[in-house]
């Protein structure tokens, strides 16, 4: 039986062409500014986004915590939601590594909105940790952020002296499920982190962009973590071959999601807000079920997901085409809620 790999969009392997294209580029020592194939993805991240200037880094958690570094700084506090990225997958390196205090925000659907965040800027005063930062993740949990609602945000943040990061590290995903064009959703943050190695498909790395300032700043500080490459071109290849040819496709990941998501939710054992599947993360729960038993028993039937709680969480991706999406429909149907107690 083949298992049909939904745990995550940063489980696909690198196709062909994205091979090809590594094999070939051409390469320098980037921490003298001499890779050519990366200073093209960093100048074309930047172009995309509408930034001055853009980097290459490792990872998204490194693109996240570099700009948590400049704007926000040891003893400041940043805003985010409870259930970000930064507070709960980035193993505390908000104030392990950068000293930053993060507060966590509930909001419903995970989105943020100016009049939760307002009350929560502390006022300048002796005794109190200075609020520096807002960090917004878009998408997250799989759901977009409303184009009006960052601006309100940007706006507030503006009036109050604080910066704006946003955590796009399913950015083109929101820009191609809204329809809104990436540099105008990234107009509302002053720094802006996207992954080519999640929806995109290339095999590492993120782009942190921002203003020219702020870049020459935080390729110090990825120095500083360890994470100046050399001939990493061969890496960036793959990033600009997913820039060019993996946005427009990641609407059929979307469409996927949503697939599964009628199927779990006429399956008479899922609970699935459909509301909630805008791009390709599917969130659900089965009633007296642990989200670990739930991805237990879809494993046992050949589909890989992953159990956290009492949801479990399923995302389309690059890997899983019409045909395997059809196959993973017909056992969700097939499967009674029996199968899910303990
Ligand atoms: C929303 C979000 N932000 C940041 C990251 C971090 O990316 P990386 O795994 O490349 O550090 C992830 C990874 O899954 C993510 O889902």
């Amino acid at each position: 039986m083949k298992p049909y790999d939904l745990r995550s969009d940063t489980i696909t392997r690198p196709v062909a062409p994205i091979r090809e294209a590594m094999a070939k580029a051409e390469v320098g020592d980037d921490v003298y500014f001499e890779d050519p194939t990366i200073n093209r993805l960093e100048a074309m991240s930047a172009e995309l986004l509408g930034k001055e200037a853009a980097l290459f880094v490792s990872s998204g958690s490194m693109g996240n915590l570099i700009p948590l570094f400049i704007n926000a700084g040891r003893a400041a506090e940043v805003l985010t939601h409870s259930n970000s990225h930064i507070i709960q997958h980035e193993v505390g390196a908000v104030s392990a590594l950068a000293g930053v205090l993060p507060i966590g925000i509930d909001a419903p659907r995970g989105i943020l909105t100016a009049q939760l965040l307002e009350p929560l800027i502390k006022p300048l005063s002796y005794d109190l940790a200075r609020t520096a930062m807002i960090e917004v993740e878009n998408t997250i949990g799989g759901v977009c952020y409303p184009l009006e609602t960052l601006q309100d945000i940007y706006q507030l943040a503006k009036n109050r002296g604080l910066t704006v990061h946003m955590d796009g590290a399913r950015l083109w995903n929101a820009a191609v499920a809204t329809s809104v064009d990436i540099a105008t959703i990234a107009a509302n943050a002053d720094t802006v982190t996207f992954c080519l190695s999640k929806g995109l498909g290339a095999p590492v790395g993120s782009v942190l962009c921002g203003s020219k300032d702020f870049i020459a700043k935080a390729r110090a500080i990825r120095k500083m973590l360890g994470g100046g490459m050399r001939q990493a071109g061969i890496l960036a290849a793959a990033g600009i071959y997913a820039l060019e040819n993996h946005v427009e496709r990641l609407s059929e990941d979307h469409v996927r999601a949503k697939r599964i998501a009628y199927s779990l939710s006429s399956s008479g054992w899922a609970k699935v807000n459909l509301e909630n599947v805008e791009t390709n993360i599917i969130f659900f729960s089965v009633d007296g079920a642990s989200g670990e038993k739930v991805a237990e028993v879809l494993g046992e039937h050949g589909i890989l997901c992953s159990g956290d709680g009492n949801t479990v969480r399923l995302v389309t991706n690059l890997d899983l085409d019409d045909s395997d999406i059809d196959a993973v429909c017909t056992i969700i149907e097939g499967l009674d809620v029996k199968e899910f107690s303990v």
